[in-house]
């Protein structure tokens, strides 16, 4: 089966009232592993790349890899889509290249730092529709800026933006209506990588888990019940992992991450697509560690890069059944991007 257009994955989901994992990918192996998860518990899946992986992976091995995924499962409905585009120019290089779905991240400026304003959003996503929707391509959006509620954390904002930079469900309203986005990624207080808050307890010193913004989620869906929203900075940086990581050696302090009662609310209010990157990055780390330690005389890189496979695999085994995905692969009858270019005209 070839790629299909997100836009089916997220409105199949919608009706089954599930979500969609959104796994982040580098290499062969973690290609395989979401395969080889989304084969077992019968998943649809998107798969995305952002613009570090297309870099490291140089655009043609991504696409190449790709088409052998879709060949080893043809049942298996699956989205390449482009993670944090952060201009029209790399849309539609990844357009070029065949992503199914691209992500415009007007959010920041250029740089993928700097917060843009409200109207440079608007204006960048509207272009990047313009070029996506006649091609049948899926784009998504971003409005407000990750990172901490207290403490901006994670957000790269000074002190005075901190209070500002939450997803407003008024402006997600008129967002969505300007610029006919298909999925809108949302600010409640998540952020990327493994620290996700700033917070600590005053007494221990210890770090305390990121506070959510649930009710934005729960007011865009009140305000727009058929919009799909996703959540990214969603890992939840299981302990058991990071423990994995300390023991052969690591060095990673306390952390928090989003926990998958917190994912299942948003999904029963709207949420559809769930980032998740930073868990497999520590399942693989973890595994290899181990190899590493235990077995210092190994020098196969089959040797470590196998475990590491296989711990990714529980990992997207785990968040396909969390995120309720898990048994509808056969649900639809996957369609193309001719055909759904025809519903946006
Ligand atoms: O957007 C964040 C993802 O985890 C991708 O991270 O830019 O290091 O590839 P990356
Ligand atoms: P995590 O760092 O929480 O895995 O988030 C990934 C993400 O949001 C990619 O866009
Ligand atoms: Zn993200």
């Amino acid at each position: 089966m070839p790629l299909v257009p997100m836009r089916q994955i997220l409105d199949e989901a919608a009706k089954g009232g599930y979500g969609v994992g959104a796994f982040n990918v580098n290499n062969m192996e973690q290609i395989q592993a979401i395969m080889q998860a989304a084969n077992d518990t019968n998943s649809p899946v998107i798969i995305q790349a952002s613009r570090g992986a297309l870099k490291y992976s140089k655009l043609i091995y991504l696409k190449k890899l790709m088409e052998a995924a879709t060949e080893e499962f043809p049942q298996i409905p699956v989205s390449m889509h482009l993670d944090h585009g952060n201009s029209v120019e790399t849309c539609q290089m990844a357009i070029d290249l065949g992503f199914t779905s691209v992500m415009i991240d007007g959010s920041l400026a250029e740089d993928g730092k700097t917060p843009n304003s409200y109207e440079q959003n608007v204006e960048i996503t509207q272009k990047v529709v313009a070029l996506a929707h006649p091609l049948g391509v899926t784009v998504e959006a971003e409005l407000g800026c990750l990172g901490g509620i207290e403490d901006g954390h994670g957000a790269g904002l000074s002190a005075e933006e901190v209070n500002d930079h939450l997803t407003n469900p008024v402006q997600a309203e008129e967002f969505v209506k300007l610029t006919n986005v298909d999925a809108l990624a949302v600010a409640i207080g998540t952020s990327h990588g493994a620290y996700k808050s700033g917070r600590k307890d005053p007494k221990t010193g210890e770090v305390l888990p990121p506070v959510l913004a649930m009710d934005r989620i729960h007011e865009i869906h009140k305000r727009m019940p058929n919009c799909h929203m996703v959540m990214h900075g969603s890992s939840s940086v299981p302990k058991e992992l990071v423990d994995i990581i300390n023991q052969f050696g690591g060095k990673m302090p306390g952390t928090f991450g989003i926990s998958l009662e917190q994912i299942q609310d948003g999904i029963k209010h709207g949420v559809r697509k769930i980032n998740v990157d930073t868990d497999s990055r520590l399942a693989i780390t973890g595994a290899i560690r181990k190899v590493f330690f235990e077995q210092p005389n190994k020098f196969d890189p089959r040797d470590y890069l196998k475990p590491a496979r296989d711990a990714a695999y529980l990992v997207y085994v785990e968040r396909m059944k969390a995120f309720g995905q898990a048994g509808h692969a056969g649900d639809y009858q996957p369609t193309t991007l001719d055909a759904i270019k025809k519903l946006y005209a």
